[in-house]
């Protein structure tokens, strides 16, 4: 059972999907973790981000596992525990950038995958319902006004200690975000069978709300 949440950053997709996945005992995925576990390896090797062929010859010897202790989830990347660096900006930049390269993409592919034959999952990210899980019974598209974004993502960066000024944090969501929309593969794109949700004037307990009806009615 997958229930596929996509949508741009700064929307609330991670904690709408780690509230509904504790509401209905499902396991979390987080799939921008993997791209940013890329982009980590990435950075380590001192490969840029757009250098797409550097980044392909990557990924042969890379292994990218993640672990899950009662719903926290952990990233290794050839073992090492990279969890706590993987929210840094340039990793975030560099996911951004190595996510529109297509050998990162299928390379990611199985391994989402896997972990979704693992059981019940709510996967976030940009691509869930209409590449990664397409056959996903329940799919929402996520959105809200730009500027709500912006505030939602300075809120969260402050309080992790990264807040720089709410123009840098502009500038870098809707760069990603036109990044991310415009890819050549699999860009971020309404599934024709998503339900879609504004969520610029809802807090993250209504959109959950709305998610569990919808599910409720084909549980
Ligand atoms: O959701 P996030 O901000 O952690 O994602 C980091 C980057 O990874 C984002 O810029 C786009 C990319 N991404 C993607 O292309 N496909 C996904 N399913 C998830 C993330």
């Amino acid at each position: 059972m997958i229930i596929a949440i996509d949508g741009p950053a700064g929307v609330g997709k991670s904690t709408v999907a780690k509230l509904l996945a504790a509401r209905l005992g499902y396991l979390y995925l987080d799939t921008g973790a993997l791209y940013r576990a890329v982009a980590w390896k990435t950075l380590q090797s001192r490969i840029h981000p757009t250098d797409h062929a550097q980044v392909a010859t990557l990924l042969p010897t890379t292994s990218i596992h993640m672990q899950f202790h009662h719903g926290a989830m952990q990233v290794l990347v050839d073992g090492v525990d990279v969890t706590g660096q993987l929210r840094m900006p340039e990793v975030t930049a560099s996911a951004s950038l190595v996510s529109a390269i297509s050998a990162v993409r299928e390379w990611l592919l199985p391994i989402q995958r896997q972990i979704g034959q693992g059981g019940s999952v709510v996967a976030e990210g940009r691509d869930i319902g209409t590449k990664v899980f397409p056959a996903a019974p329940f799919k929402f598209f996520l959105d809200a006004d730009a500027d709500v974004r912006v505030a939602r993502r300075h809120r969260e960066l402050v309080a992790a200690g990264r807040g720089g000024s709410i123009e840098t944090t502009s500038r870098d969501l809707s760069e990603r975000d036109q990044r991310d929309r415009s890819r050549a593969v699999d860009p971020l794109v309404l599934a024709s069978d998503a339900r879609f949700i504004d969520t610029s004037a809802l807090s993250p307990d209504q959109v959950v709300e709305q998610m569990i009806a919808t599910v409720s009615t084909g549980l």
